[in-house]
């Protein structure tokens, strides 16, 4: 597939992938949100890629939202495909992938790039973001998982707020919500966001992916978190990650894990 709207760069275990239509604020159309599934699954699928880095080209924008004007005149029907197919080909898959995924927000995370950003596994953002579900300002609701994240990250009430208001918080707001869990200069963010992955690169990635999954099913109504812990706890025990990180402790070295 040759991609128009997504640019990705790998270094050493660490991949950045950049959202890249700037003159659109990045707004995810359709033709973005097929290209994210692709580069999400490649990566994924790449056993020496340990961790994902998700950012927005430019200055402006993380993602300032779904692409208005490509749903603008959808009927009833074409909006539930819409959040259908978006959760399912981006929102919910990157929240499931084995690797680790930060959105590093470096400006506008409006409605679908807020809900991109929640989808990652945790955020850290620039100085300059602004962040906000705006979509009851259009006639419509957070259809990318946002009634659903939002609420669990930073709690009901406020969540009810972000979402009735329509408004923009900031990241200090961002940042005692724990909707965000740093906060950087523009400048040091990407910088930021690998030094956090170089130190989850070091860890097994066999662990890491049964720990995603883990956490994961404790907001799944259809799994239970602890069975689900039990099972993968036990699952640890029969890899070779298990044998080397165990052996290279008491051998007093450090772990060199063999990936997925
Ligand atoms: N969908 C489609 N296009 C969008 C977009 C979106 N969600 N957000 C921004 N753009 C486009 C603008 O239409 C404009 O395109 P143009 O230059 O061809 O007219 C371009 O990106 C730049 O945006 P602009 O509005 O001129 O920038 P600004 O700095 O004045 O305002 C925002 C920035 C983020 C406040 C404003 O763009 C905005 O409110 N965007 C929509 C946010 C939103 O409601 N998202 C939820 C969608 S469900």
């Amino acid at each position: 597939m040759k991609l128009k709207n997504v640019l990705f760069e790998i270094e050493g275990s660490i991949a950045v992938v950049t959202i890249n239509r700037p003159d659109k604020l990045n707004a995810l159309n359709s033709k973005t949100i097929n290209e994210l599934h692709q580069v999400f699954q490649n990566l994924d699928d790449n056993n020496a890629i340990r961790v994902i880095i998700l950012t927005g080209s430019g200055e402006k924008a993380f993602v300032a939202g779904a692409d208005i004007a490509e749903f603008a005149e959808y009927t009833a029907r074409e909006g539930k495909r819409l959040s259908k197919e978006g959760q399912e080909k981006l929102f919910d898959y990157v929240e499931n992938l084995k690797t680790p995924v930060i959105a590093a927000v470096n400006g506008f995370a409006l409605g679908g790039g807020l809900e991109l950003a929640m989808a990652c596994h945790f955020r850290v953002a620039s100085h300059n973001a602004r962040l906000g579900l705006p979509e009851v300002s259009l006639g419509v609701i957070p259809g990318y998982g946002g009634t659903q994240r939002l609420p669990q990250l930073v709690g009901k009430g406020r969540a009810m707020e972000m979402i009735l208001t329509a408004g923009m918080i900031d990241v200090d707001r961002a940042f005692e919500f724990g909707l965000v869990n740093h906060v950087t200069s523009v400048e040091e963010l990407n910088g930021f966001c690998k030094k956090i992955a170089l130190k989850i690169a070091s860890n097994s990635p066999i662990a890491i992916s049964y720990a995603i999954k883990a956490v994961n099913a404790g907001f799944k109504d259809d799994q239970d978190g602890f069975q689900t812990e039990i099972k993968a706890f036990g699952a640890c025990f029969a890899t070779e990650d298990f044998e080397e990180g165990t052996t290279a402790f008491l051998e007093k070295r450090k772990a060199d894990f063999p990936g997925h």
